[in-house]
């Protein structure tokens, strides 16, 4: 049976673009024993077209333009105002596209998590796909982990892996790591709702154990 809606674990999103990761956070939301709820969707770029999928499915949202605010401090603090009034047990960065301030990540801490296209702690920050091209990489793909002050350096929840083909450029491997993206966010948001993960003192606690390196998942 499912459980009351009304008490499911509160998920808010944040993005900056496309949306397709919050796309497949809807799509799982909306299977029977999806164990939360998305309660809306914040975004600082008012032409983004993550704001469509979520009117599309009647999530709520609010716009919180960063080009209004002289500073970072003053824009996270607006951001942080709309986030505490929807009371959420998780925020999801899906494309979030802005660096958030210490106090900003510290309020929110073991409730913040992000989607990072690399396989971490390789390349952190922008392009990764080329600089794992690059690199002449194997493997490559994506990581969730919780966000601290570190930028992309927070402790990695779980993985997912792509096998890097010669004749691959940085968008068909771009491609190839969304696939995976859009397989792995809602995994990881289930065990989050289930109460299966949660941010200790340096590592993931997975069912209450200390994860030493992080899951890889074979998400096909
Ligand atoms: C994803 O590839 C994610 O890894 C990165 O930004 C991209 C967002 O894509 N952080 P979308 O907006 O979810 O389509």
């Amino acid at each position: 049976m499912k459980a009351d809606k009304a008490t499911l674990p509160r998920i808010l999103v944040l993005a900056s673009g496309s949306g397709t990761n919050l796309q497949a956070l809807i799509d799982a939301s909306r299977e029977r024993d999806f164990p939360g709820q998305i309660i809306a969707l914040g975004c600082n770029q008012p032409k983004a077209f993550a704001l469509e999928r979520a009117a599309q499915a009647h999530v709520e949202t609010f716009v919180v333009n960063h080009k209004d605010f002289g500073s970072r401090e003053e824009f996270d603090a607006a951001l942080m105002a709309h986030i505490l009034r929807h009371n959420p047990d998780l925020i999801v960065l899906a494309g979030f596209m802005r660096i958030l301030t210490t106090d900003f990540v510290r309020a929110f801490r073991g409730k913040l998590v992000n989607i990072h296209p690399s396989l971490l702690p390789l390349y952190t920050g922008l392009n990764t796909h080329q600089r794992a091209l690059d690199a002449g990489d194997r493997t490559h793909g994506a990581s969730i982990h919780f966000v601290t002050e570190e930028l992309d350096g927070g402790p990695v929840i779980a993985q997912a892996e792509v096998a890097v083909a010669p004749e691959d450029t940085a968008e068909t491997l771009a491609e190839k790591v969304q696939e995976k993206e859009h397989l792995l966010y809602p995994i990881v948001v289930r065990w989050f709702c289930e109460g299966r993960i949660q941010l200790g003192r340096e590592h993931v606690l997975f069912d209450g154990e200390a994860v030493e390196s992080p899951m890889r998942l074979p998400v096909n």
